[in-house]
């Protein structure tokens, strides 16, 4: 089609709904604006950030700085220097200064539907002083690293805004990590305080989260960590009967210590180059990285792609399936939205529970106008039928929002058609957590033709560029091509550094290709300009849109005394975009039984988490490798997707029988 034919009734359908004008109304606005950020991005960015409070001004020019080619010395990027500011006062006191503190500020639902609060601005601003009071009086302060392990509960955004207040850096893991990954996030960051709850319901499961803290605390007190402070909220009603562990020593019930707090902890100001938080991301090698975000830098990137990319306004209410564990949920559902003082929608549960409508009643009971997803989730609504989202009025929505996999052009139909009545843009971005903010975007604009499953144009600020992937030569600027994404140039929101590991940040991200930021990620570009991502080039595999390193599972595997050695690799999944595949060499071939796979999916799960547990353990006798002991993996992923008339140039293969071997293993 179609293309022509959605563009029209894009077209009439922004004409007749859209009671705003985009910011970048027409191409023209959009390119003049890019050639700007681009030529002086300084100036570009140095403007923008006006919109935001500063309580000493930075500089209009001298602010900016860097360097990102290795050649010229240290990987060093600032924005905004001379600047002080704080996020947490242009999320929360602006607006509540500005009248507009009687509105809510969070509108939250747990896993039962029936379970509801509505936070307004004034009341989360008095909670987040009350926690940093709290913290600071347990001698957290500017600087520090604080754990956050907490199910998606309003206090989880209010903890991160309390240590933003303080100065803290947090670290929010993800409460589907394990005790073992927690307590190596622990040890990594040097923190002392972990904030959680007594556990939380996924669907009919309860999560005991509490008793996993206890857990990790004592194997990161092992590790040479000790905590001194675990704050713990109670919030599973489902769980209430249930006894939460305690260690007196430690241990400070939430509603003991906090409601007690004084509601008044004046925010510190901080350098705009001061550190905002850290967020453990997969790599391509076993140890997680602690990912290092600015605060000045971050906080423009991403309030003004929350304006340009998604049109979020005060007022305007935002809900996003995300969850904080991982950079969505930092950028787009807590940060972003409320740095443009819109109202965020919470889900504390399982998005298809109790039935694959709860998403859709929850937009039109708070009528939703930004919905921040993932492709996996929707492929997984979308399996669940059109009567769920028929059954609720959908009217109130104006941008559909995408990030973190690619997006099959079924999935992007059904989005924009069944969800979107083709009245809203499909706005699929290209991000990282270490870019902060969305890069490659479909703009939000009735113009711009998007096409279904391409990333789009580069936001302000990114340039991208595409090269070639053995040569590592620029392919041209113009024109369709196809190679690995590299970025050119800095943008405010970039990363910093890697915590406690700068030669890290500096050896994974510019030293691939000098001059150049390698994102990991393959790309093409087609005749008008637009990318789209091929997937990763390095050994990072994306399970329904979490990042995952092969590595990781692999030493999980390989942790076990029954493996020998492992190889794991992505394969395509319907639903899950990629499955954890493992082959496992095991040290007693008589152990190759659905038992033993048992065993070893339950120490994955002990280890890093149940999302890392493999989808398929292929016992594997031995792997193939060159003669240089190298696995060769591209051959494992034509033999577990069954193509090994495919297996391309075998010739540096040690012992050519291992592959008909594992073929003839598979499926057993
Ligand atoms: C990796 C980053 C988007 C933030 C959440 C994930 C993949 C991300 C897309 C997209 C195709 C995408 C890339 C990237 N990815 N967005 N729109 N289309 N692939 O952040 O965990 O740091 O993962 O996710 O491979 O490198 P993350």
């Amino acid at each position: 089609m179609q293309r022509l034919e959605v563009l029209s009734r894009q077209l009439t359908a922004a004409c007749a709904t859209t009671d705003r004008t985009p910011l970048l109304a027409t191409k023209e606005i959009y390119d003049s604006m890019y050639r700007k950020s681009i030529e002086d991005p300084e100036g570009f960015w140095g403007e923008l950030a006006l919109g935001y409070h500063w309580q000493e001004k930075f500089p209009a020019r001298g602010h900016m700085q860097y360097n990102v080619d290795l050649r010229r010395g240290n990987v060093d990027v600032q924005f905004f220097r001379g600047g002080t500011t704080n996020i947490s006062y242009n999320a929360l006191d602006r607006w509540v200064a500005a009248g507009r503190g009687d509105e809510p500020c969070i509108l939250w639902e747990g896993n039962d539907e029936s379970e509801r609060r509505t936070v307004i601005y004034r009341q989360v601003l008095d909670d987040v002083c009350r926690l940093s009071n709290w913290m600071s009086s347990r001698g957290v302060k500017k600087g520090d690293s604080v754990t956050i392990y907490l199910p998606m509960v309003p206090e989880l955004p209010i903890a991160m805004l309390a240590c933003a207040r303080i100065g803290a850096m947090h670290s929010v893991v993800f409460a589907g990590f394990s005790a073992d990954s927690l307590a190596q996030r622990i040890v990594d960051c040097k923190g002392k305080m972990v904030l959680t709850a007594s556990g939380v319901m996924r669907g009919t499961k309860p999560v005991l989260l509490k008793t996993i803290v206890d857990d990790a605390v004592k194997l990161a007190a092992k590790q040479g960590q000790p905590t001194t402070s675990v704050l713990c909220l109670e919030v599973a009603t489902a769980l209430r009967a249930s006894v939460t562990p305690w260690n007196p020593s430690i241990d400070i019930w939430w509603h003991d210590a906090i409601p007690k707090q004084s509601t008044v902890f004046p925010p510190t100001w901080l350098d705009a180059e001061d550190r905002s938080f850290l967020l453990y991301t997969s790599g391509s090698t076993g140890k997680p990285k602690g990912v290092v975000h600015s605060v000045g830098g971050y906080m423009v990137g991403v309030g003004e792609s929350c304006r340009y990319l998604y049109d979020m306004r005060p007022g305007d209410i935002v809900f996003s399936t995300a969850d904080c564990g991982w950079i969505t949920g930092h950028s787009y559902l807590a940060y972003g939205p409320l740095l443009c003082g819109c109202t965020i929608v919470m889900l504390g549960g399982i998005p298809t529970h109790p039935d694959g409508g709860r998403c859709w009643r929850m937009v039109e009971r708070y009528k939703v106008r930004q919905f921040y997803t993932a492709p996996t989730l929707l492929r997984s609504l979308l399996q669940l039928g059109d009567a769920w989202p028929r059954k609720s009025d959908l009217t109130s929505l104006r941008v559909l929002a995408s990030a973190g996999e690619p997006m099959n052009e079924h999935a992007w139909h059904w989005f924009h058609e069944m969800i979107g009545n083709a009245r809203c843009p499909v706005v699929d971005t290209w991000w990282q957590t270490e870019t902060g903010m969305g890069m490659l975007i479909p703009l939000p604009c009735p113009w711009f033709d998007a096409k279904p499953g391409a990333a789009g144009v580069p936001f302000f600020g990114v340039q991208p560029v595409i090269l070639d992937a053995t040569t590592g030569s620029e392919l041209p600027a113009t024109g369709a091509v196809e190679g690995v994404l590299v970025l050119k140039g800095v943008w405010p929101s970039m990363a910093r550094t890697l915590y406690g590991d700068h030669e890290r940040w500096e050896q994974v991200y510019f030293a691939p290709y000098k001059g150049y930021y390698f994102t990991g990620d393959g790309c093409r570009r087609d005749e008008d300009g637009h990318y789209w991502i091929t997937g990763r080039v390095d050994d990072v595999i994306n399970v329904s849109g979490h990042r995952i390193g092969t590595a990781e599972v692999e030493s999980a595997l390989t942790e076990h005394a029954d493996c020998a050695e492992a190889a794991v690799i992505g394969v395509d999944h319907a639903l899950k975009g990629q499955a954890i595949y493992a082959f496992v060499t095991l040290r007693g071939m008589e152990h190759q039984t659905d038992a033993m796979r048992k065993i070893l999916n339950d120490h994955v799960r002990k280890v890093i988490g149940p999302f890392a547990v493999p989808d398929t353990i292929h016992w594997a006798p031995a792997l193939p490798k060159t003669r240089s002991g190298k696995i060769m993996r591209r051959v494992l992923r034509k033999i577990a997707s069954g193509q090994e008339k495919e297996l391309g140039d075998v010739s540096t293969l040690a012992e050519p029988g291992v592959v008909e071997m594992l073929i003839k293993l598979r499926g057993k």
